[in-house]
């Protein structure tokens, strides 16, 4: 696999993939998220695109630059990357949730600047998103669905319950809280966990390595599988 001739083994697939992390407002200027740079999901649409696939990338609010060559489809909110998804889920047979969906909203956000002096917020009434990644697991009729799973602790037991949760054929195991695999970082450490309880332990890598390998390991899932 060399950047001047890449192997083209994922032509003729359709890829969604979701990056970043969504935003949800307290008030206009206010916000809650999940930490994520983006550069994960960036760099595995980056090499889908690189070896052939066509991808859309659907992603929250980052610092990084559009990747050329692919369908690119900025989003905010944990709702508008739903929607996002799920308009172009039918069209695609795999899906990469690389996203940091924030986990929950302000249940009544604020159409004005809170001033902090006459309304100091000191409570937050949150109500939990609608779980992406689970609603496309349930969906799914012969697509490829890939997770992840940010974890501090407990990687792998914790992965291996999104894994069957969430109905997934593979999820990508990230403890974000060792060296070199910390958010920002160019570098990543995962573990592959396939739905057939097998688990590929992954060296630190730069993240475009980590996503070719993840990218490696998709090509062995059968894609018209039962439900
Ligand atoms: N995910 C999603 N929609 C959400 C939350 C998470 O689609 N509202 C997806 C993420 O994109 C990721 C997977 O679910 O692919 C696991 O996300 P993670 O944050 O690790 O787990 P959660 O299920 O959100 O549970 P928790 O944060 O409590 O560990
Ligand atoms: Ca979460």
């Amino acid at each position: 696999q060399t950047a001047l001739f890449p192997r083209k083994d994922w032509s003729g697939r359709r890829v969604l993939i979701s990056a970043g992390p969504t935003q949800e407002a307290i008030d206009p200027v206010r916000f809650i998220s999940n930490r994520s740079s983006g550069k994960m999901g960036y760099a595995l649409a980056e090499a889908a695109r690189m070896r052939g696939a066509e991808v859309v990338l659907v992603s929250g609010p980052t610092a990084l630059p559009a990747p050329t060559g692919v369908d690119y489809c900025p989003v905010t909110t944990a709702e508008e990357m739903r929607k996002a998804l799920l308009s172009r889920f039918t069209w695609s047979d795999t899906v990469i949730m690389a996203a940091a969906v924030a986990d929950f909203r302000p249940a009544h956000p604020s159409q004005h600047k809170l001033k902090k002096r006459h309304h100091p917020i000191t409570q937050l009434d949150l109500t939990p998103t609608d779980d992406i990644l689970q609603e496309l697991g349930e969906r799914r009729t012969t697509q490829v669905l890939v997770g992840f799973a940010a974890e501090t602790e407990d990687l792998l037991a914790h992965a291996r319950e999104k894994l069957h949760a969430k109905h997934v054929d593979l999820l990508v195991a990230n403890d974000v809280s060792a060296a070199g695999s910390g958010f920002g970082s160019d570098t990543n450490r995962v573990v592959l966990l396939a739905a057939d309880g097998e688990a590929e332990e992954l060296p630190l890598l730069p993240k475009r390595d980590v996503a070719d390998r993840i990218l490696d390991r998709i090509l062995t899932v059968p894609t018209a599988r039962r439900t």
